[in-house]
């Protein structure tokens, strides 16, 4: 059987995301199909630096120390979140001090992985959902302002030259937040901003976007003349507000889910000279956020391998073409 890294390698990177459990356990899958990895939890702001002054870096050391073994590209995720974020760091400070930890925090880590990692999402969603507002109201916005997003740049690139430097999000085939999200890349691109690629995360179901929603996206997103990544695709089998359980997944969904995963494939391919990887947010079916988002404790079969760690038809759709 052909791998996704083989059949892929003259369009670009197969990515998936990882933990340090799933580096043991999947990592036959991991080692066989992807040449890219990204840390699901291990390199956010949390889980390396609970506490102000007090670094953890095990898991990730071990997670970086994985892709070195397996000459897999390491993904970067991520500095700047309003999610997954220390409560200290918001606490007790006002512009200057927490520009001053962000900053920190941003140099020990780049530092850290600097010979490990090709690529960071230095900010991830910070561009509103809904509402008139552009900008996420989040502590960032309220403590420092709105140009947090050009200062963790600028942080980034002085720390790290040679890095490839991301805005990553969710929803991004939804309008207005798509066009929010391409004004405020323009914007940071007008003002000397140095970044250098947008990671459209592709957290989609079998029910949207359709494949011309995803294209006109990409038209829109390329016209930055940035690297374009898909950084956490998963294709749920439940519109977002259903929370229906179900005991498997039955062959009519699998194939609803087949054909969503080869319309947007498609899409990815036509856009090979901007796209510069695709990461599945997950290795196979028994280890996916899904599980408990939105719906806690709900089984979702959102990825390319099963429970059983067996291809999908959805694998078969995105190879055979
Ligand atoms: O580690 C603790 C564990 O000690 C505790 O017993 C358990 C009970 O709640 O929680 C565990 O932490 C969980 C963590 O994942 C590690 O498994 C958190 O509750 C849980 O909220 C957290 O979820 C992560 C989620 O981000 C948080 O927003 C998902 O694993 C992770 O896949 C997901 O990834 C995000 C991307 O970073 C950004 N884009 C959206 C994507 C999905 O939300």
């Amino acid at each position: 059987m052909i791998t996704l890294k083989e059949k892929y390698r003259e369009y670009f990177k197969l990515g998936t995301a990882v933990s340090v459990g799933t580096i043991k356990s999947h990592a036959e899958l991991i080692t066989t199909h992807f040449d890219s990895i990204t840390c699901t939890n291990e390199m956010k702001f949390s889980s390396l630096c609970p506490l102000e002054n007090s670094y953890r870096f095990e898991h990730a050391d071990a997670i970086a120390q994985f892709a070195r073994d397996n000459s897999l590209a390491l993904r970067g995720h991520t500095f700047t979140w309003h999610n997954q974020t220390p409560p200290w760091v918001f606490e007790n400070t006002n512009r200057e001090g927490l520009l001053a930890r962000l900053k920190n925090h941003i140099e020990v880590v780049a530092k850290r992985y600097q010979n490990d990692i090709y690529c960071w999402d230095v900010v991830n969603e910070a561009i509103a959902d809904k509402g008139q507002d552009v900008m996420r109201k989040s502590p960032w916005t309220d403590i420092i302002g709105e140009d947090f997003m050009d200062h963790a740049f600028r942080f980034a690139r002085e720390a790290l030259p040679n890095t490839d430097l991301y805005y990553n999000d969710y929803n991004e085939t939804h309008s207005p937040k798509r066009e929010h999200i391409y004004n405020t890349i323009k914007g940071m691109l007008d003002r000397g901003v140095p970044i250098d690629g947008v990671g459209l995360q592709c957290h989609i179901s079998i029910y949207s976007p359709d494949q011309d929603q995803i294209r006109r996206s990409f038209e829109l997103y390329a016209k930055l003349g940035l690297k374009l990544q898909i950084t956490e695709m998963d294709v749920s089998m439940f519109r977002h507000e259903d929370e229906t359980r179900l005991p498997a997944p039955t062959p009519e969904l699998l194939e609803l889910q087949a054909k969503a995963y080869g319309a947007a494939f498609e899409v990815f391919r036509e856009y090979k000279d901007c796209v510069d990887s695709v990461t599945l947010w997950g290795v196979a079916d028994d280890d996916t956020w899904l599980d408990y988002f939105p719906v806690h404790n709900r089984k979702n079969w959102p990825l390319l391998f099963d429970e059983q760690h067996a291809p999908k038809e959805a694998f078969h759709r995105i190879v055979d073409f």
